[in-house]
């Protein structure tokens, strides 16, 4: 086990995207850690976010991601430097990998890139817009003189109160292909807790895997009895190439967008968890000691009690 608790207060630690969602619970958890944070924003990032993270401690630093020496100057000193970014290729290859450069000019030893997603190690190239600009990210880093960590957590877990759209009318759980795949889901409190270890973890590895829990559609179904004692059954939408042949469809019919998750773009993520692609092999879970978990139970149960709450 590898515990940080002995980190003294004055390392620092850079972080970029801590005023979005996952990276703000970054920064918390590195701050709570004793870190000395220091916020890469972009001017004119939301003032309340700002106030936010200024209340914590946390320190920001207005930059031009295109100014290669201010960049540079802003991760002096830093142990580590965590991405939270989020995007397309402008952010993911062109922002992260100016990002990049600076720190290694800087002598950061170790870098932390805004992958939090599947295991992008074993699903297939062109499959997932969104994991092959992490892969082309993947290769950029690996090339580069610096230590790499990468935290992979599988789809988070909100992605259960609605969005994956997996607790149909009914009583139903849908899903596509097998009704007893695992898949790995992970709060983002969770995810950020772990990552502000790792990013203080000197002898972190380049891959880092975590899930809170993991659960099949039949699982899923099990848990929405207990919760409401309806009978849930899983319902088969169709087979993985019946859900490729409806991504295609939806794609073509979705026009061009810099989001980074259009309704097909989630239903890339979808099938690779469904078809188990992009399953986490091993855990590290307890790398930086026990823990609870959000579960997939927990979260289903509180989104259920928040529906039937007038
Ligand atoms: N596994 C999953 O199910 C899952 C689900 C969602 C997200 N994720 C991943 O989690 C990571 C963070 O996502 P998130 O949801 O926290 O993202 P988010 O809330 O959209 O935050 C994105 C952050 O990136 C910054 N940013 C974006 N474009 C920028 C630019 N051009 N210049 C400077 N800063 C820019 C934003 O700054 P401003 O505040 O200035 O806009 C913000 O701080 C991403 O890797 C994402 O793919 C994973």
């Amino acid at each position: 086990m590898h515990t940080t608790e002995q980190d003294p207060p004055s390392v620092r630690v850079v972080l970029a995207g801590a005023t979005g969602d996952l990276g703000r619970r970054i920064a918390h958890a590195l701050a709570a850690r004793g870190a000395q944070v220091v916020a890469l924003v972009r001017p004119g990032s939301n003032p309340q976010h700002l106030a936010g993270l200024r209340a914590e401690g946390i320190q920001i630093h207005a930059v031009s991601f295109d100014d290669a020496e201010d960049l540079r100057a802003a991760m002096t000193d830093a142990v580590c430097v965590v991405s939270a970014l989020n995007g397309l290729e402008a952010v993911i290859i062109g922002l992260q990998g100016r990002l990049l450069d600076a720190a290694v000019a800087a002598g950061v030893p170790r870098f932390i890139p805004s992958d939090f997603s599947l295991d992008y190690t074993r699903t297939r190239v062109g499959d997932n817009r969104n994991l092959d600009l992490r892969r082309r990210f993947m290769a950029q880093l690996d090339q580069a003189p610096i230590a790499a960590t990468s935290i992979l957590n599988g789809g988070f877990i909100k992605l259960l109160e609605g969005d994956a759209r997996l607790v149909g009318p009914g009583h139903r759980v849908m899903h596509f292909g097998d009704a007893d795949q695992p898949l790995d889901f992970t709060a983002k409190d969770d995810v950020a807790t772990f990552t502000a270890a790792a990013a203080l973890d000197a002898d972190a590895p380049r891959w880092l895997r975590i899930a809170g829990d993991s659960v099949s559609p039949a699982q899923i179904a099990t848990c929405m009895r207990d919760i409401t004692g309806h009978r849930y059954r899983t319902f088969r939408t169709g087979g993985i190439g019946t859900m490729s042949a409806i991504i295609a469809a939806v794609r073509a019919l979705t026009p061009d967008t810099d989001a980074p998750f259009p309704a097909w773009q989630g239903m890339q993520y979808l099938r690779d968890m469904m078809s188990g692609r992009g399953k986490l092999q091993t855990l590290d879970n307890t790398r930086y000691g026990d823990r609870r978990w959000v579960s997939a139970r927990d979260t289903l149960a509180r989104c259920t009690l928040k529906a039937e709450t007038p």
